[in-house]
């Protein structure tokens, strides 16, 4: 039990979650391509990168995650379909997220886009990414980290209360993360961003939970334990009936329908997007 706390432990340690557009250079004839597309991040934006490495990296390429992927397949997503970087993705204009970087074996794979996000990882050094050519770069803040089931069910078991202190680390974070930002931007010559505060967005989604249709803002659907919160989804886990009307998919992720609702306010919506939407990022 103490190993599998530590392992969902390292599920979020703070990583910055990031997709790079990169505009080509030249001429654009009708219909014009999506721009390129690049992903970082931890395990809520891995497709498949930890399925290449050794323990103890987490891993997710096993059910009940990927039930409502098209054919039920487990690709290494932690979730119960496509997740964000998958649907920013369609917005786009692709089928879903570009490859992960590790299953790559040919150059014509990579031609349009690359997913580097791999479950568990830290801090990138992400900035250097700018060097390389990056000049459009969404960043995300940490959603409200203290209502996971995984964080409810180790300390408050009884309530299923939220971690006021985990959640003002959010706030702190993403207030931070902002600023940093904005203040790199005069900094950087074309530099273009869009900051995404899923802190905001998670709070709206919870306070008018119904309105979007979910009804489950406290168990996972795929778990163990009190509010499924106390181990990772597995083919031995719970697996609730409806994974549509859930907030959270197993102790850590969210919802396929979670994942599309806040890709979908980050690509079009005007609200807790700055300066623009990513709709506006790619066309700019
Ligand atoms: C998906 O696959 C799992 C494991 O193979 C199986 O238990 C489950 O019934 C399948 N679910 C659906 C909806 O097909
Ligand atoms: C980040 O880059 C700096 C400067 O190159 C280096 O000293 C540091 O070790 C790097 N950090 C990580 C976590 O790789
Ligand atoms: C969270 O932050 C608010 C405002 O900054 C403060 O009033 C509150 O005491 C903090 N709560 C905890 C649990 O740290
Ligand atoms: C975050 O920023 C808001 C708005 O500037 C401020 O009211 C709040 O106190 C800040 N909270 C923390 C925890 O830094
Ligand atoms: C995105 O949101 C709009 C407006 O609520 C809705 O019409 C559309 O179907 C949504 N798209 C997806 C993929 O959920």
């Amino acid at each position: 039990m103490q190993m599998k706390q530590m392992k969902m432990k390292s599920y979020f340690t703070g990583t910055i979650l990031l997709f790079i557009i990169v505009s080509p250079s030249v001429a654009i004839v009708t219909p014009s391509p999506p721009p390129f597309f690049y992903v970082f991040g931890d395990s809520l934006f891995d497709v498949g990168n930890n399925n290449y490495l050794q323990y103890p990296a987490p891993k997710a390429n096993f059910p009940f995650n990927g039930i409502d992927y098209p054919g039920n397949i487990s690709t290494g997503r932690f979730g119960n379909g496509y997740i964000g970087p998958d649907y920013v993705a369609m917005f786009m204009g692709y089928p879903q997220s570009p490859p992960p970087y590790l299953s790559i074996i040919n150059e014509y794979q990579t031609s349009r886009g690359i997913n580097f996000a791999s479950g568990g990882s830290g801090i990138l050094n992400s900035t250097a990414l700018y060097n390389s050519g990056a000049r459009k770069i969404i960043v995300l803040g940490t959603a409200k980290t203290g209502c996971i089931p995984f964080i409810r069910s180790l300390l408050f078991p009884i309530s299923g209360g939220c971690s006021e202190d985990l959640n003002n680390l959010s706030i702190q974070f993403k207030n931070e993360t902002r600023a940093l930002l904005q203040n790199l931007t005069p900094k950087l010559s074309g530099f273009r961003y869009v900051f995404i505060d899923t802190y905001e967005m998670d709070s709206l989604i919870r306070a008018n939970a119904h309105q979007y249709g979910f009804t489950d803002l406290t168990n996972a659907c795929c778990g163990i334990g009190r509010f499924n919160g106390q181990a990772p989804c597995t083919p031995i886990s719970n697996l609730c009936s409806n994974r549509d009307n859930h907030y959270s998919w197993d102790p850590v992720h969210p919802t396929q329908a979670v994942a599309r609702l806040v890709s979908n306010m980050s690509y079009y919506g005007l609200l807790h997007v700055f300066p623009m939407n990513i709709q506006q990022l790619v066309n700019a």
